[in-house]
């Protein structure tokens, strides 16, 4: 397995803050890339706990071959803290991953933000409370942030950082220059509602249901038509530009069709319909959402043709996944 070089820089430290399903597979990927971490949960018992699981978790992972056996030493070296005043004193950074409640939020970052030096960046990694009044409970807000991360948060490279009004943008370029540093992809991204991940992934969600309840898929079905189908890209490209390589007046079209059976949630979208209009139909046309040389455009569709080959053969080599019976 390629090893990637062991992290330098800010932060050197850092604390997390609530080590369940989340907070535990943060500290394992900063501890892996070689972050000092000092873990804590809601009491030393469930801290202890938890940093055994932790490191047994490194290990499982480096027994699978998945990550080095150093980098599993790395996460033995995890510290604990007995209450979260000991564990952000002196920390560069703070990662708050405590259960999605808005008044444990609010005594968590007071708490920290008022034990940590006043430098100390932190971070929430709420699904869905609004970063700006997360940010309310933090001394020195300018320092606070949203960082939305996925699970599991080992292996899933996409993480959302949501600034906060206030927070300061140099706050903003360190994080997404330390997540990048460690492998990760992270996108800075508005404080609406679920942000841009949970509302797209609860868009498609809900469509998926209604299709069950309309009795035109079973679950199974509708998982393998998402997964094989339009999913099979997602690794690669996202909607917008999936959408310029269909072509604009195709989705158009197709929007008709859906606005006609299904109302008037799927009218053509003005953005669509005003691209069309002016010619920009995407990659056939030299631009949609994005513009395209002819030479970007060829490389694009052979690259894209390249990638989809590479995960096919992939998907034929690992054992299925498939497992339940539809209910
Ligand atoms: N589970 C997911 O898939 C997921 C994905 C992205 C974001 N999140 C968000 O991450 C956060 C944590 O979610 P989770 O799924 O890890 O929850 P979880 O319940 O698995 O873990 C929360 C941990 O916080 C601990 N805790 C409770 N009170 C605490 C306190 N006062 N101080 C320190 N620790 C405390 C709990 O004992 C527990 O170990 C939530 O905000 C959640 O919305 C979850």
């Amino acid at each position: 397995m390629e090893e990637r070089s062991v992290h330098e820089g800010w932060p050197r430290t850092v604390a997390v803050v609530g080590a369940g399903t989340m907070g535990l597979g943060v500290a394992e990927c900063f501890a892996v890339a070689g972050v000092r971490v000092r873990l804590v949960d809601a009491s030393p018992e469930l801290t202890r706990r938890a940093k055994e699981r932790v490191v047994e978790r490194a290990r499982g992972h480096s027994d699978a071959a998945l990550i080095s056996s150093d980098a599993a030493a790395r996460a033995e070296g995890i510290e604990t803290a007995d209450g979260p005043v000991e564990a952000v004193e002196g920390v560069d950074f703070v990662f708050e991953a405590a259960p999605e409640d808005l008044g444990l939020k609010e005594e968590v970052l007071g708490v920290c933000s008022s034990a940590a030096d006043p430098e100390t960046v932190i971070a929430s990694n709420t699904s869905s409370l609004p970063i700006n009044t997360l940010a309310t409970f933090v001394e020195r807000p300018e320092r606070f942030l949203g960082m939305h991360w996925f699970n599991p948060p080992e292996w899933t490279p996409g993480i959302e950082v949501i600034p906060a009004e206030g927070t300061a943008p140099d706050v903003v370029e360190r994080v997404v220059g330390f997540l990048r540093g460690i492998g990760k992809r992270p996108a800075v991204v508005g404080d609406g509602p679920g942000f841009v991940a949970n509302r797209i992934q609860n868009a498609l969600f809900l469509e998926a249901l209604r299709c069950v309840e309309e009795g035109l898929a079973s679950p199974r079905e509708v998982d393998e038509v998402v997964r094989s189908c339009f999913g099979f890209r997602l690794p690669f490209f996202g909607p917008f530009q999936i959408a310029d390589m269909a072509g604009l007046d195709v989705y158009q079209s197709v929007f008709e069709t859906l606005e006609a059976g299904l109302g008037e949630r799927f009218s053509p979208p003005g953005a669509v319909r005003e691209r069309v209009e002016a010619g920009r139909t995407g990659t056939k046309s030299g631009a949609g959402f994005l513009t395209y040389s002819d030479e970007e455009r060829d490389r694009l569709l052979l690259e894209r043709d390249r990638r989809y080959a590479a995960l096919n053969e992939l998907l034929e080599n690992l054992p299925p996944v498939d497992a339940g019976e539809d209910t």
